[in-house]
């Protein structure tokens, strides 16, 4: 497995596989890897080469967000990264990424200060800026990321399409641990009576699924169950839970065309995120419209 640190490298790399005329898939991630980023090579493998790069972006933290003690396991993410069979790691410093002098960021403009970008001003900013430096610098034919930032996903998109990037992004299903809990780098944050709680989130997403299989389409309803069962979790206090359009993050107030419910949660002093989508039915046989079921 190569390490390559610097973006001169990375384009004379890729200028090899350009000649060699191979298909390359990127993974970008934060380091700190767990089951849920393993999920993001499967689809990747189709690739000729696979790269994965580890960037904690300091764009993407606010000023009193846990940039410095972010965990950042290097040498475990590369063994579990070789055991994988990657072939590549880009592991870029910050001032690599953003040297002296550094001014140009990209803003999805009506997608980034809403849901999680309300109480993280900037972040989807600094995201939507780190991937697009990614695309450009590792020029992927696929890029893979995980349905659990589905936020990050959405606006990712949208900037795809905005800036006419020749890139597929490709979405992965969330991985939960056995009582639901979404893999995340910052659950080790959490103490056990947290660990404990953290489940919350996905009880109170399965509220509202089985309530919405049952028929209730009014969002009101749908988001006053979540909000009585987290109240219900004394080390549990909710950021945000919203039902929104998957295609723009639109608030939707019935469930009417495919939707997100997409909730953030203090467990202790740890912010966790959670989703799930709520999807159109599929079209009864004989009938003309109707949008595929998205799939967890
Ligand atoms: O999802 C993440 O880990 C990060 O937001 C990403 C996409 C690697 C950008 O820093």
């Amino acid at each position: 497995m190569q390490i390559v640190k610097t973006v001169a490298d990375f384009k004379t790399l890729r200028a090899e596989w350009d000649r060699q005329r191979l298909t390359i898939s990127l993974v970008p991630t934060m380091g700190a890897l767990h089951a849920g980023h393993l999920s993001l090579l499967g689809p990747a493998r189709k690739a000729d080469r696979l790269v994965v790069s580890i960037f904690v972006n300091p764009a993407q933290f606010g000023p009193q967000e846990d940039l410095q003690r972010y965990p950042r396991p290097l040498e475990r993410d590369l063994s579990l990264l070789e055991a994988q069979g990657v072939d590549t790691v880009f592991l870029p410093s910050a001032t690599e990424i953003y040297p002296e002098g550094y001014r140009t960021f990209v803003t999805v403009e009506g997608m980034s200060s809403e849901l999680c970008g309300a109480s993280r001003p900037g972040h989807f900013r600094g995201v939507a800026t780190v991937v697009l430096k990614l695309i450009h610098i590792v020029r992927p034919h696929w890029a893979v990321f995980g349905q659990k930032d589905a936020q990050q996903t959405i606006i990712l998109r949208r900037m795809v399409r905005d800036l006419n990037l020749d890139v597929d992004l490709l979405v992965q299903p969330i991985v939960r641990e056995v009582d639901g809990l979404a893999l995340s780098s910052r659950n080790q944050y959490l103490s056990g009576e947290e660990r404990k709680a953290a489940t919350i989130l996905f009880r109170s997403l399965e509220l509202a699924r089985q309530a919405w299989l049952r028929g209730e389409r009014e969002s009101a309803v749908l988001l006053r169950g979540v909000r009585e069962l987290i109240d219900s979790e004394s080390l549990a206090r909710l950021d945000y839970a919203a039902i929104v359009s998957v295609e723009d993050l639109r608030p939707l107030a019935e469930v009417s065309a495919d939707a997100l419910l997409a909730l953030a949660v203090f467990v202790g002093s740890t912010r966790l995120i959670d989703n799930v989508f709520l999807p159109q039915p599929l079209p009864r046989a004989g009938s003309e419209s109707g949008s595929p079921c998205h799939e967890e």
